[in-house]
């Protein structure tokens, strides 16, 4: 039985990292009332998707894909969304890219933390000039949603990306991942200088996260469920 009796939208955010919730939690809690978003942990999922796909948009489809198939059945109209991020490092001829989180080499079974990968990124590239890189985030979502004649399923990518530079050294402390050597060169600070709320201003998952939105709004607009567009960023 579906576990909400309104007609609001659920949204899992189809991942199990802490971090990246604590980013796109606040992104999305500002879109509309229509919408309520859920954690993995909130509703006792513990899954591990296998990332087995080569590049971020099939990483990050599979992943919503996979959380669709599990909770749909829960709810009455749900939409599982899914990021899968890289780090592009113009060097380093793209790398790590869809491999970040698994860039340095550790035992076999094992997962790099993060301060794994970023000495071994600092190690990769000791002495380079060029230092250019880009995050890059999709965010896939996959759902079902209402419509005058019952529902209708939605598949969608969006992306954002954002430009920078990798630092010789670390960076400050806020953040997670490869935050600490990614320097913004607007604001002259790494991510790891900023607070979740300025990153979230201008970041990579931000950015896709605005695209999805938009891509929501537009769809529900549509179906006249929202007819009075509530502008998140504004
Ligand atoms: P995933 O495959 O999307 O889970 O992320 C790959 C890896 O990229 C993570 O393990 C982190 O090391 C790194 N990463 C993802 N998002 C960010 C970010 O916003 N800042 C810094 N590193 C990130």
């Amino acid at each position: 039985m579906p576990e909400t009796a309104d007609n609001r939208i659920t949204v899992v955010l189809a991942t199990a990292n802490r971090d990246k919730v604590k980013e796109l939690r606040p992104l999305l809690e500002r879109i509309s009332p229509l919408f309520n978003i859920v954690t993995l942990q909130e509703l006792g999922v513990e899954v591990d998707i296998e990332e087995t796909e080569e590049t971020l948009e099939g990483n990050a489809l599979l992943k919503a894909k996979a959380i669709f198939a599990l909770l749909s059945g829960r709810f009455p109209f749900m939409i599982a969304l899914a990021d899968d991020t890289g780090l592009e490092v113009e060097a380093l001829h793209g790398a790590p890219g869809v491999y970040s989180a698994r860039f340095a080499p550790v035992a076999d079974g094992l997962a790099p933390t993060y301060q794994e990968n970023v000495r071994h990124l600092l190690h990769c590239m000791k002495g380079m000039t060029n230092r250019e890189a880009r995050f890059r985030t999709v965010v896939a979502l996959k759902g079902s949603l209402p419509s005058p004649e019952g529902s209708f399923s939605i598949e969608h990518t969006a992306e954002g990306v954002v430009q920078g530079n990798i630092t010789l050294e670390e960076q400050g402390d806020a953040g997670f991942g490869y935050d600490p050597l990614f320097l913004v060169q607007s604001t002259g600070k790494t991510y790891a200088e900023m607070s979740t709320t300025e990153k979230n201003s201008l970041s990579h998952r931000s950015l896709a996260v605005q695209q999805a939105v938009l891509y929501l709004e537009n769809v529900l607009q549509q179906t006249h469920l929202l007819p009075i567009v509530t502008n998140p960023h504004s």
